[in-house]
């Protein structure tokens, strides 16, 4: 029996962050789904293939290998690690994430993995539907401000000139198209263990998470 943790929640939360870190802590494999839609995007706007090509978008995504080897993306054997968070691909990403049979293929795969190894997965559907009957369920939140706050330290800190306002606006118009779209929306599992971490440090959140795996793992008598 295969340990799966999910955790969801809106852009800027600090999921990947958390899910590496206990990743580490649990020897878990890290997915981070988002990486694999941010995969596809690339490959297609590399492809000249538009996002309302439905068949064709279909056709590139079944044509890529895709692992993870650590933190790293792998597809088709190229390393796209650091391709796919250039702006181009993030600008584009959440129209090809909208497109129900992409969903589809890569729901899939990521159930694949689940099937084969012990997995720590964040995205914004693993609790509502790639691993809707997984015991371990976080749903990661902050406030926009905090997510805000957040990403704009980080970006000074890279010495990137920006405005604290924009980021903030860009924060709540990703938060209303990934809670509104009509396939897969960011949404809480009833079942979710909701963690709101704008008041808490990242070792308070990974202690907490921590502590329900652990409880699991003694309950279960697994690893
Ligand atoms: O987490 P991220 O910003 O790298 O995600 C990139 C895009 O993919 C974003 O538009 C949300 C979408 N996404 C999704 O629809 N479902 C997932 N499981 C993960 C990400």
């Amino acid at each position: 029996m295969y340990i799966s943790v999910a955790i969801d929640g809106p852009a800027g939360a600090g999921k990947s962050t958390i899910a590496n870190i206990i990743a580490n802590k649990f020897d878990l494999m890290y997915i981070n789904t988002g990486s694999m839609y941010r995969a596809v995007t690339l490959m297609a706007l590399r492809n000249n293939v538009d996002f309302t090509d439905v068949k064709s978008v279909c056709n590139l995504t079944k044509s890529l290998e895709m692992h993870f080897e650590g933190n790293s993306l792998i597809v088709n054997g190229e390393d796209v690690t650091e391709e796919i968070r250039n702006t181009t691909v993030s600008n584009n990403v959440s129209n090809y994430a909208a497109i129900p049979e992409i969903r589809e293929i890569l729901v899939k795969l990521q159930q694949d993995m689940s099937n084969k190894y012990n997995v720590i997965m964040d995205g914004r559907d693993i609790g509502t539907v790639v691993l809707k009957n997984s015991p371990l369920k976080f749903f990661l939140t902050a406030s926009p401000e905090e997510r805000a706050k957040r990403r704009y330290e980080e970006l000074i800190e890279k010495g990137t000139s920006v405005e604290y306002n924009n980021i903030l606006n860009d924060i709540i118009k990703r938060d209303y198209i990934d809670s509104n779209r009509a396939v897969n929306p960011l949404k809480k599992a009833c079942d979710s263990i909701e963690i709101d971490s704008s008041k808490l440090s990242i070792n308070d959140v990974i202690e907490l998470i921590s502590n329900y795996i652990e409880d699991y793992i003694r309950k279960c008598n697994v690893n």
